[in-house]
């Protein structure tokens, strides 16, 4: 596994909307065990497949150590609620912004194994799903953000 480069904020590849993936390759597969390399090097809890340079849908998620959601084309079916809670971004170092998002998601990907699936995610999870997902759109969390967090505060969290 090869831990990548991410991307930072001011790339345009982070604009970009993402292309679906037609098939799992092993190519594909190849992308998602590097990607887990790097968002364990950089103790993120999601990344997206533009956020290292691929313009593809494609995402993972890790709100729990071990607790890892591959996710390819996913899709956000259902939602409910409404959560306001500090989120940043990998590509996005030391900046940090209350965004409002659903409290819970419901989500439709295809896994490594070229299966549909459904997860369903609250809190933390939700908001991560919510986040990486719209990096596939070219949507950055600070589009979103009701408020940004002054360094004292990011100091605190
Ligand atoms: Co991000």
């Amino acid at each position: 596994m090869a831990i990548l480069n991410i991307v930072k904020d001011g790339d345009e590849i982070l604009r970009k909307v993402c292309r679906p993936v037609p098939r799992v390759t092993p190519r594909t597969i190849r992308l998602l065990d590097d990607m887990a390399a790097t968002l364990h090097k950089a103790n993120g809890v999601g990344l997206a497949a533009p956020q290292v340079g691929v313009l593809r849908r494609i995402c993972i998620v890790e709100c729990e150590p071990g607790d890892k959601i591959e996710l390819i084309n996913p899709e956000i079916i259902e939602m409910r609620g409404e959560q306001e809670e500090a989120e940043g971004c990998l590509s996005v170092p030391g900046v940090w912004g209350i965004t409002k998002r659903p409290e819970w998601v419901k989500v439709r990907a295809i896994d490594r194994d070229n299966n549909t699936f459904t997860v369903e995610g609250e809190g933390l999870l939700a908001r991560a799903l919510c986040h990486e997902i719209d990096h596939l759109d070219g949507v950055i969390f600070y589009d979103k953000c009701v408020r940004m967090l002054s360094p004292d505060e990011i100091n605190a969290e």
